[in-house]
């Protein structure tokens, strides 16, 4: 194995576990942390174990033991860091949204596709077992037709007028809110379960909490916000909560239901696919189960054992049925899909060429920019007054 070098700019609630992530798979050394300044850079270094601080993310960047950058940064930052981390030369893995619009995503994948470098984005929910194990039945046609794939992503984490992301402000975390930060996950997740697009969109988005107070000091996403000293008044322009119905392109209909100010709601996205056999329903807060709807026989609980799963799926179950697995192991998995593509590239000097096959869970920034599209179509669409509105999408030169 050749050994990798990992940089990673954003050290905040998901970059630790981006770090913590590409650790575990053997041959990935953590190098450096580029920070909001070099103090906050040192102290996240220190934390984390990683040798080099840097206050600069272009210091970062031109690091050359840094072979892969990854941007864990707010998302108004996604474009400059990738941007830059693409102009040097280096695979990037980014979180999502790859960008806060359509144009601004299609721009990053035509710098990356020039570059010839892995890019990826963190829709890190294919990496579960029962996901990948959901879509090896669709493709084998075990469901039949697929005619209506429903659920929601649901929080609460924005519940209470006091609590405050970077998130909520348009220039920070762009013109969406919840729809962009979690709406992007399910539609991302379906679509990749089922093997269609989506095609059409119609929107009904809502601000449950127009007035929010937010602290002088930010806080990370789901941390309490007990001790935040003063606080400012804040009005809301972007959503906390959406309905949204789909069409997808091979002619399936679809609902989701998006929200952060839902009471009881943690993490809880749950998606239901119904074909004309059969149905499959999978929920990440009991992420280790598939149900199995049958109208001729009884309905099932598949539970994640690696002897009972498919073999496509049991690639991603690393424990014995009944050891839980869970959002960190499909973390892992990502990173393990697209490191090894990186790890094949370095061994043979290909260029990454998006277009090939590579593992399932390994989204790139192609399916990014498809994001990028879909949220911007949710926009338009309630922008016009819920209406069906097109995805639509830049052709690549
Ligand atoms: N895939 C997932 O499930 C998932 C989960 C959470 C967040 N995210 C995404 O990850 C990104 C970060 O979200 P988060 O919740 O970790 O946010 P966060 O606020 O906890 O962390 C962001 C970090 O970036 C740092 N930062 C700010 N400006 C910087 C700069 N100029 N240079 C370097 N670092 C800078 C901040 O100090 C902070 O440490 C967002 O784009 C978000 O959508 C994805």
């Amino acid at each position: 194995m050749i050994r990798i070098g990992m940089g990673l700019v954003g050290p905040g609630f998901v970059g630790a576990h981006h770090i913590d992530a590409v650790r575990r798979l053997g041959f990935v050394d953590v190098v450096a942390v580029a920070g909001s300044s070099e103090t906050s850079a040192r102290a996240k270094a220190d934390a984390l174990g990683v040798p080099k601080a840097y206050g600069r993310f272009e210091d970062l960047v031109a690091d050359p033991d840094v072979h892969v950058v990854h941007n864990t940064t707010p998302n108004h930052l996604h474009v400059p860091v990738v941007s830059a981390a693409l102009r040097a030369g280096k695979h990037v893995v980014s979180d999502k949204p790859l960008a806060t619009t359509a144009a601004d995503a299609h721009a990053l994948l035509k710098l990356a596709s020039d570059a010839g470098v892995v890019h990826a984005v963190t829709f890190n929910y294919r990496g579960n077992p029962m996901v990948q194990q959901a879509r090896d039945m669709i493709a084998g046609g075990k469901l039949g037709a697929v005619h209506f794939v429903h659920g929601s992503y649901l929080q609460d984490w924005l519940l209470e007028p006091t609590d405050f992301s970077w998130r909520l402000e348009p220039e920070k975390g762009g013109a969406s809110s919840a729809v962009g930060d979690i709406g992007s996950h399910w539609c991302d997740l379906v679509q990749h379960v089922t093997g269609q697009r989506i095609a059409e969109v119609l929107a009904d988005l809502t601000t449950v909490i127009a007035t929010r107070f937010r602290s002088a000091r930010s806080t990370e996403a789901f941390a309490t916000q007990k001790t935040v000293g003063t606080r400012e008044a804040f009005t809301v322009q972007s959503e906390d909560l959406a309905t949204i119905l789909v069409r997808f392109e091979g002619g399936a209909k679809g609902a989701v239901n998006v929200g952060q100010v839902c009471a009881g709601h943690k993490n809880d996205l749950v998606f239901e696919v119904n074909g004309a056999r059969a149905s499959v329903r999978w929920r990440q807060e009991q992420q280790n189960e598939l149900w199995i709807g049958s109208r001729v026989g009884a309905n099932a609980v598949l539970a994640k054992d690696p002897s009972l799963l498919a073999p496509p799926a049991s690639a991603y179950a690393h424990l014995p049925g009944g050891h839980q697995e869970a959002w960190a192991d499909a973390f892992c998995n990502v990173m393990r899909d697209v490191y090894g593509v990186i790890q094949a590239m370095r061994r043979s000097g290909a260029r990454f060429d998006a277009r090939a096959p590579r593992p399932p869970a390994f989204a790139t920034f192609e399916d990014g920019y498809h994001s990028a599209c879909i949220v911007d179509a949710v926009l338009e669409s309630h922008r016009r007054g819920a209406v069906w509105t097109k995805v639509r999408e830049y052709v690549m030169a």
